[in-house]
């Protein structure tokens, strides 16, 4: 369980290898495959950056495509993880939280995030970084915690009052609770978002209160 006063990135240090192993046992879950779907162009010789990678779930994916494949996570233990799991990519993988990363301006084709940027504290530092490190043209494929989802696990039940809630992770044995905070959608689709990016697609999950929902964005000139 992730206790009161450890920072938000040793959760997942800690439960990495817990978490890891759930979600071995489901790999291909609705989202994965909705996510996917949206990755229509070829990837053959792309720089594609996959922020909040975890223990690299999605590397050998992405690489067996052709992508040359980056991938960041906060947490040194998932990193460390993800290097034993993808050693061809090991070189290119990295400590560093989306929304602040070591990459030069317009460096990447595409960004793929999946269920990581609604770590972030703020929103807006993370999308100003993705702009950042993507060329023109360059997309940003993101799926988070759908903001109803959270909504239902805030104490106060207001929808924008800002707010960390408790999240358990589905199928991890023991059970681990992560400490998360909630956005809005208006904190994903604001003006300087949408000032940034173009909206190419949006899907969400079909269950009675969605899971989950993913964005494609193409970063404007
Ligand atoms: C539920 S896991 C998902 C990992 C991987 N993308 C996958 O689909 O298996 C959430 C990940 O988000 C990472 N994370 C936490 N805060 C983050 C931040 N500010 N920026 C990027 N990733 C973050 C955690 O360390 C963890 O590895």
């Amino acid at each position: 369980m992730a206790g009161r006063g450890k920072t938000f990135f040793a959760q997942y240090d800690q439960e990495g290898r817990n978490f890891m192993h759930a979600q071995r046992s489901s790999p291909m879950r609705d989202h994965r495959r909705a996510f996917r779907a949206q990755l229509t162009a070829p990837l053959k010789g792309k720089k594609l950056l996959d922020a909040g990678c975890g223990y690299g779930h999605d590397l050998p994916f992405y690489a067996k495509r052709g992508a040359l494949v980056y991938g960041t996570d906060p947490s040194k233990a998932m990193i460390a993880l993800a290097r034993q799991q993808c050693p061809d990519v090991s070189a290119r993988l990295s400590v560093q939280p989306i929304q602040k990363t070591s990459f030069p301006d317009r460096f990447f084709d595409w960004v793929t995030s999946i269920y990581a940027l609604h770590n972030a504290p703020d929103l807006q530092p993370a999308f100003r970084e993705m702009h950042r490190i993507l060329k023109p043209n360059g997309l940003f494929i993101y799926l988070v915690q759908h903001p109803l989802f959270v909504f239902q696990r805030t104490r106060h039940q207001t929808y924008h009052r800002k707010e960390t809630i408790m999240f358990t992770i589905p199928d991890m044995e023991p059970p681990c609770a992560i400490r998360q905070p909630a956005h809005t959608f208006s904190e994903y689709f604001s003006p300087f978002v949408l000032d940034r990016f173009e909206l190419l697609a949006f899907a969400e999950g079909r269950e009675a209160v969605p899971l989950w929902f993913l964005a494609k964005l193409k970063r404007k000139v």
